[in-house]
């Protein structure tokens, strides 16, 4: 059974072209269209299996962070379908999720809730969540003083010791540092083999090639390849 189904989804965003009002008035008398629309995401269709590794590739402005906030339902598309089954964790923003005037730990305990933990389940592992962040010196400080690496951090390891079915991680990596990285890799490795569905975007194509067996390449909004993730980085990089 899947545990996501993206069915021939579309997604545009309205572009401004003026600024001032002075600009919009004259486009007005000139009937000059002040926006038009930019297709994120025109046709895309795929399913992902339980326990799949995905790597979703692509240039810049391909539509790989639009498609994840589809899947964790950040975005709904304009038309087509996005159908997930289980809990899905995304690391799809550095500090996405975060309230800034809380602290560390009560932010633990916000995200938590909101991947469905109840207290006493974060109760249980909230130390385990505080030494894999290694902020432990800051976490009853308000996250408004976090670093990006210090969100990565916390986000992370909230994401991790929850029981999530499909974890979504959108080039956040790259904000912590390498032991931090090595770490993070290593317990995705972990997720992986027990089960759970991955979908990953990194700016590390040997990284995710390695981790995925699977890559789908966007390209200006379509699907141009979705097979092994070797090939797929040939592809992208051909
Ligand atoms: N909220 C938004 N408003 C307008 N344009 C957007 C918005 N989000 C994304 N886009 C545009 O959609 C395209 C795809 O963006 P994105 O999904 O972020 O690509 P990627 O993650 O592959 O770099 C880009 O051209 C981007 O500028
Ligand atoms: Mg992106």
């Amino acid at each position: 059974m899947p545990r996501i189904i993206a069915d021939d989804v579309r997604k545009a965003f309205r572009l401004r072209h003026t600024h001032s009002i002075k600009e919009t008035a004259l486009a007005a008398v000139r009937r000059k269209p002040i926006t038009t629309d930019f297709r994120a995401l025109d046709g895309v269709s795929f399913q992902i299996g339980e326990g799949e590794a995905v790597a979703l590739l692509g240039f810049n402005g391909s539509g790989k962070s639009t498609m994840l906030k589809m899947i964790s339902g950040v975005l709904t598309p304009d038309s087509g379908e996005v159908l997930t089954r289980g809990r899905v964790a995304g690391l799809i923003e550095v500090g996405a999720g975060f309230h800034p005037d809380l602290s560390g730990r009560e932010n633990i305990y916000l995200n938590a809730a909101i991947l469905g933990m109840t207290r006493k389940e974060t109760d249980e592992r909230f130390d385990s969540i505080v030494e894999f962040s290694e902020i432990e010196q800051f976490i009853d400080t308000e996250v408004k003083h976090y670093s990006s690496g210090m969100f990565l951090r916390l986000a992370f390891s909230v994401a991790i010791h929850t029981e999530v079915d499909i974890l979504l991680i959108d080039e956040i990596l790259s904000v912590g540092d390498e032991p931090f990285q090595k770490k993070c890799l290593a317990r995705i490795r972990e997720l992986h083999a027990a089960g759970k569905t991955l979908v990953v975007v990194s700016h590390d194509l040997d990284m995710v090639s390695d981790l995925c067996e699977r890559g789908i390449l966007l390209r200006g909004g379509t699907v141009e390849f979705d097979g092994d993730s070797k090939r797929a980085v040939e592809l992208m990089r051909a």
